[in-house]
Formats: structure tokens, sequence, C-alpha cells
């Protein structure tokens, strides 16, 4: 079955998870486990330039994780940085935008050098955005919204009653990204675990078994028929919506 072009997500999110235990099953370190991932990201984000999937959002590295063992934590964190430096090349030939959110106060200098280096460098991209969350939390972010937006009532940029949905969107770290139309999450965990919280309102969620280590293209491609076969109402009936498309 062909996939119907039209009814593909604009923005698909993914949890990456299962590193870990896809490791332990053959009997190797985590760290393995996240060096091995790195192929599942660039298998990825080749599905949604091939799909023309306007952004790509991986959840990296949460605000919780600090909490792991530093050698674990400071492998994550290399990694990244090496896989953006190996990157680089193929964003630029294939129109990668990059991006990444989150609270960057406690990432090295190293690190936030080398992603603004790769942001300012993929700047003019405009086939997909791939937007990377590394010390992230929705819950912080909606905090972080909230002071920004009650300061500027404070200074008498705004007034209460011009606060709606959008003044929010517009305050979040993913501010100008489409809201987000699929959320998968791997290695069969039903959560969402503190994760885009706004910008899933309407999302369809997927929870696939595999390890992140094994999701692959055709897995990646057949969620994406799946979600196509989906029916999204926000609200609305089923005969609302046959009417509407008329
Ligand atoms: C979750 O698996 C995975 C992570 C917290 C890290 C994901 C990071 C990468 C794949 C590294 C490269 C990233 C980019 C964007 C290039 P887990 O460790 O929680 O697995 P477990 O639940 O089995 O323990």
């Amino acid at each position: 079955m062909d996939i119907e072009k039209d009814k593909l997500p604009k923005h698909v999110a993914i949890i990456m998870d299962g590193n870990g235990r896809w490791a332990k099953k053959q009997g190797f370190a985590r760290v393995f486990g996240h060096k091995s991932g790195v192929r599942s990201v660039r298998d990825s984000i080749k599905v949604c330039l091939e799909n023309r999937i306007s952004c790509l959002t991986l959840y990296a590295f949460s605000e919780e994780n600090w909490a792991r063992p530093k050698m674990e934590v400071s492998t994550i964190m290399n990694l990244m940085v090496s896989s953006m430096k190996d990157e680089l090349s193929s964003f630029l030939k294939n129109g990668v935008r990059f991006r990444y959110i989150g609270d960057d106060t406690r990432l090295s200098d190293s690190m936030k050098e080398e992603f603004d280096y790769c942001v300012e460098q993929t700047a003019h991209c405009q086939n997909m955005t791939l937007v990377i969350a590394v010390n992230y939390s929705a819950q912080t972010e909606i905090v972080s919204a909230a002071r920004k937006i009650a300061s500027d009532v404070a200074e008498g940029k705004l007034k209460v009653e011009e606060i709606n949905k959008s003044t929010i969107e517009n305050h979040l770290y993913t501010a100008g990204l489409p809201p987000v139309d699929l959320l998968i999450r791997t290695s069969g965990e039903q959560r969402i675990s503190n994760f885009l919280l706004w910008q899933i309102a309407y999302s369809e969620l997927y929870f696939s078994p595999v390890l992140w280590p094994d999701f692959s293209e055709k897995i990646f491609t057949d969620i994406l028929k799946d979600f196509t076969s989906r029916e999204r109402r926000y609200g609305k009936t089923s005969e609302q919506l046959e009417q509407q498309n008329k």
C-alpha cells in the first residue's frame, strides 16, 4: 500500500527509548545502546526527508536524565556533539535546518558552541527542521513562558486580556514550529515523560514495542502509513468531517 502523501504529518516527535535495554540484552554496557541509537536518528531523518515531513523533534536528554551515572551522561552529550559535527555536511546537502530546545543554561560551553554553529550554518535550509530536545522539560518550558509573559505584563508591553493561546505558543521553546501531529515512543513504554505537553494537545500517539536502536526506516514508514489511516476529529463528529471534506 502506498502512503497517501497529503495525509502525512507535518511534525513528528519521537521519544527515543530503550537504548539501555537493547545493550543489556546483548550483554553490552548501556552506553553501547546510545551509540547504536545514532543510526536510528539518521534513518528517521532520511524517512522525514523522503516523505517531505517538515519537522522532526527528538527527545535526546531530559532534565531528569542528569540523575543517571556521570559516565552515561557524558557519553550521551559527547555523542550529540560528535553527531552534529559528523552530520553537518549531510544536513547542508539535504536542506536540514537544525534547532535545539530545552534549558541551555546547564549545557557545556563547548556543546552550546557546536550546536549554535550548526544552527547558524543550517539557518537557510528549507527541506525540514530537525529539533533536538536537550535538558528539556515541558513543565519548565511552560514556567519559563509564564515568566516571560508576566514580565511583559509588568512592563506594560502586554495587557492581561490580550493573553491567548498564541501568546503562550509564541513564548514556548518551539515558537514558530507547527503543532505536533504524531508522537511516537519506542520500547513499549506508554508514557509522555514531560515531553512537549502543550504541543501534543491534538497529536496522534503511537507506542512501538521496538527498542530505539532497532527502529528502522521500514518501521517508521509503517507508522506513517498507520497515521494516514487515522481520522483526526479535533472534537467534531465523523459526519461533520465528511461534510467539511466534500
Ligand atoms: C533512552 O533510552 C535514550 C536516551 C536517554 C538517549 C538518546 C540519545 C541518543 C540516541 C544519542 C544521540 C542523539 C542524537 C540526537 C544524535 P534509555 O537509556 O532510557 O533506555 P532504557 O529505558 O532501556 O534504559
